[in-house]
């Protein structure tokens, strides 16, 4: 039996990509290996979205290619855009396959079989298919529901290389989930560059809020969680939906990108601070428990000490759980690379350390605000230090570790009251 090794990049899209490619070669009579040097075959799952993750691409490519007699596939948003160059340009490569290419993977794995070299990053439109595929069952799983981008944010490549946004059908999504349920998972993150345009193009009439009911419903789905919305589309349905189907957690991923209207605006985001804040206002007074996180970039072009302070102020006044912050990369076809980079780098990390050292306060903060409370914890297992310590995630989305000395399985609800907070995860006990 054939082995294939698999390297992912990049956001939880890939992720999921690489479950299905993993399932394809399983298909086709190949064992999964963590080991390159045993495999047969090896992908690497790449990310555009700023600069430092696609230059990883070639340092990994050089190590792979030490391996005797190795297949080497690259795909993703770097294998969207380069195409044919990558085959030119990197010898060792054998295919080079696209975001909307993994369905022909199959005849792409036989040609290479075969001794050819093969690219394909043709793409598709308005409407995307997905069979249901096996992987490695856990109490999690990522659902794609949509792919690609409209919005064209100035700085952001994934409308080049993801393309235009298009959506699943209902009933395949519904399918796939059924497919999950079955075989132990309870916990569903539906998964989509900007969820809150599901359906727009789609002949039946269906939206994201629908089809958090239809979800829902689905008896053995314990947990329903969504990534990403943008704050334009972030509706009052949408709340009503959040609140009306009980397994949809409280928490919300909801990008603000920067604390300035100056900056939200050359970044083409389409909202003020104001408007972001009055929504999320409404969504932390109608859902009991909510936990937010946002994506900051801070350095863009033309950012100034004032804008940045906004930026500081806006994580202060907003109290984000978690925050994920960037320096600013220019990319190729993007709006912004027409204007000049000027931030110097050692601005751009000051400001990424002060960023995320007021975030730490914030979150110790919030952190403490568990302490005596009894929360709802999925059991995704043994902790990884202590096997006499069970380990899942509260309805927030954070990692609580907890004893019992009830008999608890993998996938259980337990209630677990909360005694300890450290900086990133909670301890318990269960009641
Ligand atoms: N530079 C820095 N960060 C970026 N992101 C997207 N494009 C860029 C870029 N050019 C960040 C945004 C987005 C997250 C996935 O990556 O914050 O929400
Ligand atoms: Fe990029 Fe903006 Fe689309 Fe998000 S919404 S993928 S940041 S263009």
């Amino acid at each position: 039996m054939g082995k294939v090794y698999i390297r992912t990049f990049g956001c939880q899209m890939n992720t999921y990509d690489s479950e299905r490619i993993a399932s394809i070669f399983n298909e086709m009579g190949f064992s999964y290996t963590e080991n390159p040097e045993e495999a047969d075959f090896a992908v690497i799952n790449t990310c555009s979205v700023r600069e430092k993750p696609q230059q990883k691409v070639k340092s990994e490519i050089g190590r792979l290619k030490r391996v005797n007699g190795i297949k080497i596939g690259v795909c993703g948003c770097v294998a969207q855009q380069e195409g044919e160059k990558f085959l030119d340009n990197f010898k060792d490569v054998s295919f080079v396959f696209g975001t909307d290419a993994i369905g022909r993977l199959y005849e792409i794995i036989d040609l290479v079989q075969k001794g050819q070299r093969v690219c394909d990053t043709s793409t598709n439109e308005g409407e995307i298919s997905i069979p249901s595929f096996s992987r490695e069952t856990s109490v999690s799983a990522f659902v794609t529901i949509m792919k690609g981008c409209d919005n064209f944010c100035s700085y952001c490549i994934v409308p080049y290389v993801r393309g235009r946004e298009k959506s699943r059908k209902a009933e395949e999504i519904i399918r796939e989930i059924n497919y999950l349920v079955e075989n132990g998972v309870r916990e569903i993150t539906l998964l989509g560059q900007n969820v809150n345009s599901y359906g727009k193009n789609l002949d039946e009439n269906i939206n994201f809020p629908k089809l958090l009911y239809m979800v829902n419903d689905i008896k053995e789905v314990k947990r329903i969680r969504f990534v990403t919305s943008h704050p334009k589309d972030f509706s009052d349905e949408l709340i009503e939906a959040m609140i009306e189907n009980e397994k949809v957690m409280p928490y919300l991923h909801l990008p603000l990108q920067a604390g300035s209207d100056n900056i939200l605006k050359k970044m083409n985001r389409k909202y003020s601070y104001g408007e972001y804040l009055e929504k999320v206002a409404k969504a932390k007074e109608r859902i009991p428990g909510l936990a937010l996180s946002s994506d900051f970039i801070v350095g863009f072009p033309g950012e100034t000490d004032a804008d940045f302070e906004d930026t500081l102020r806006a994580i202060e006044e907003i109290e984000y759980e978690t925050i994920f912050a960037f320096k600013y990369s220019p990319r190729p076809k993007t709006k912004a690379f027409n204007l000049e980079d000027n931030i110097p780098d050692d601005i751009k990390s000051s400001r990424l350390d002060a960023l995320l050292k007021k975030q730490e306060k914030i979150t110790r903060k919030l952190m403490k605000k568990y302490l005596g409370q009894i929360c709802e914890v999925l059991v995704e297992g043994m902790s990884k230090k202590d096997d006499s310590i069970y380990s899942g995630r509260n309805p927030q989305n954070r990692i609580v570790n907890f004893k019992s000395n009830k008999n608890i399985k993998t996938g259980d609800l337990v209630s677990v009251k909360i005694m300890e907070a450290k900086k990133n995860s909670l301890f318990g006990l269960s009641v």
